[in-house]
């Protein structure tokens, strides 16, 4: 045998907005590679996030759902303390959560900067943080972090979130060179346009179709479906040797 497994069987993974989207997919698709699931979901969301625990029950994996507010560190602390408690330790963490507010960068407000910013930037480096010391514990882990190829190519209306889904890339290079001798992976996955709630608007608008479009050699925006490979790809033993790389899954965008 020299395959390399790309299953999670036995492992305990954590996944932020694991309720809608991409990150509903993701905690679906590591429980089917054998993974138990503590996900995460916005408070007012908790009706989503308890159908997405019931269908990781009905694969025969046990789910746990909790409420979480980024970047608010108690919610955090909570969060984690709730997965620790009940399951011992976290294998793998799927920092998913996100938010876009779409605006010409003439127009972005403090609030706009910072709403994007402490989203997908310093809540997800709060979460790491705090997981990372308990995988410290429990002798490693693997963390994937949903960044987007708007970390590696700018787009239009996007000046705070292409800052941030930047900052996410770069940190992943960061955090893989620090905790490498904690035998903690560090890496990230860079989705193109993929149909979800958050990108419902941009679709819609029929210019903006067509100049994704255009700029997608494989011709199709993304199912949250095509992003779940390699997120489990990146948590599975099959990646071990594999930190501080973003893997872009974008139909050859950033190849044009
Ligand atoms: N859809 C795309 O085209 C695309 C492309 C590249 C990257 N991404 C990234 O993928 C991730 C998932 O996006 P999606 O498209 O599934 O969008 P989505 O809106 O369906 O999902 C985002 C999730 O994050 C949660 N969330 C939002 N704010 C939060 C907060 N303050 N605290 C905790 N959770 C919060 C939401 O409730 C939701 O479950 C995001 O990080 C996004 O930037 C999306």
């Amino acid at each position: 045998m020299v395959l390399p497994s790309m299953r999670l069987d036995g492992k305990v993974a954590l996944v932020t907005g694991g309720g809608s989207g991409i990150g509903r997919a993701i905690a679906l698709a590591v429980a089917e590679a054998g993974a138990d699931v503590a996900v995460c979901e916005v408070p007012h969301k908790i009706g989503a996030l308890d159908r997405v625990c019931e269908a990781i029950e009905h694969l025969g994996h046990r789910a746990l759902p909790l409420a979480l507010q980024l970047p608010n560190l108690a919610d955090i602390d909570a969060a984690v303390s709730r997965v620790l408690d009940a399951y011992g330790r976290i294998d793998v963490l799927v920092n998913n959560a996100g938010v876009n507010i779409p605006k010409d960068a003439l127009d972005v407000t403090e609030a706009d900067w910072d709403g994007v910013l402490d989203v997908n930037l310093k809540g997800l480096f709060f979460m790491t943080q705090r997981v990372a010391r308990s995988m410290i514990e429990t002798g490693g882990g693997k963390i994937v972090n949903i960044a987007s190829q708007n970390g590696v190519v700018g787009y239009y209306k996007r000046a705070a979130y292409c800052s941030s889904k930047a900052g996410v890339v770069n940190l992943t290079r960061v955090l893989a060179v620090e905790w490498a001798p904690h035998r903690i992976a560090v890496n990230a996955v860079g989705p193109t346009f993929i149909l979800t709630p958050l990108t419902q608007s941009t679709f819609d608008n029929a210019q903006l179709r067509e100049d994704m479009l255009s700029r997608i050699p494989l011709g199709r925006v993304g199912q949250p479906e095509d992003v779940v490979g390699a997120v489990v790809f990146l948590a599975s033993p099959a990646a071990d040797l594999i930190t501080g790389h973003t893997l872009l899954v974008d139909g050859g965008w950033t190849a044009l």
